[in-house]
């Protein structure tokens, strides 16, 4: 997969170069390629925006710049992410779908964020436009976003995450609950104990108490996601808890 991330904040995504993401980069999984917007001005101060036409605070990120660098990096088959509050809230089941693509474009909006004819320009010729938020607060721009869709994409591409079994059962997986808690050693640390199922070797009981933790968790932190569960998901016992 390619991931392009305009900015004219480069350096905000260096972190991308650590960890899984980075050994993705260096494995050849991911080309990730960082640009800096202002290499697309022409002026003599690299003016990036403007102020808001019919007025009010703040500026707004100029059309011509974003239109000239988008058309140098799209492709044909890319899809374009636009970080911004008032996107779709991205979830776990976009990063699924946006793994299978080939060609990301992530572009970062400062500012009051970027002029609206970019998005409506690029859907009319075609390509595919998501407007994408983290969640109901306000960054100082797209650039937090652009690593978290990198992060939480790029760790389901295949040969990513050493061990694909732990992408089965986290939160936000295919159960629809958040995950059970989890221990390691030593069993008894500060006088609290790892729960004596976890230590008794009985496999189904263990995916008992963990289905009922996974269970009991999600209604008490995330209600909302216990009532959009399919009934059918549910069994006999689960309903007790
Ligand atoms: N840019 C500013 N705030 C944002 C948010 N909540 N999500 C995505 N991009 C943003």
């Amino acid at each position: 997969m390619r991931i392009d991330v305009l900015t004219i904040f480069p350096d905000y995504l260096a972190p991308l170069r650590l960890s899984l993401v980075g050994k993705a980069h260096e494995a050849g999984i991911l080309d990730l390629r960082v640009h800096d917007l202002r290499e697309w001005t022409t002026d003599r101060h690299r003016t990036v925006d403007d102020t808001p036409f019919g007025g009010g605070a703040g500026m707004v990120m100029r059309p011509d710049v974003w239109g000239a660098a988008l058309d140098d990096v799209l492709t044909p088959d890319a899809h374009l992410l636009l970080p911004t509050p008032s996107g779709e809230v991205f979830a776990q089941p976009t990063a699924h779908a946006l793994a299978h693509e080939t060609h990301l474009v992530i572009a970062c909006g400062r500012y009051e964020g970027i002029d609206a004819r970019v998005a409506e320009h690029y859907r009319a010729a075609g390509v595919r436009v998501s407007e994408l938020s983290l969640g109901d607060y306000v960054l100082n721009g797209g650039e937090v976003a652009a690593l978290v869709v990198v992060e939480a994409v790029a760790r389901l591409l295949p040969g990513v995450v050493g061990n694909p079994e732990s992408l089965v059962e986290e939160s936000h997986g295919e159960a629809g609950l958040l995950e059970y808690p989890v221990f390691t050693k030593p069993p008894s640390w500060r006088g609290l104990d790892v729960p004596d199922v976890l230590l008794s070797g009985h496999h189904a009981r263990i995916a008992r108490w963990r289905r009922d933790e996974a269970l009991r968790r999600t209604a008490a932190r995330r209600p909302d996601m216990l009532s959009a569960l399919d009934p059918g998901v549910l069994d006999a016992r689960d309903r007790d808890v």
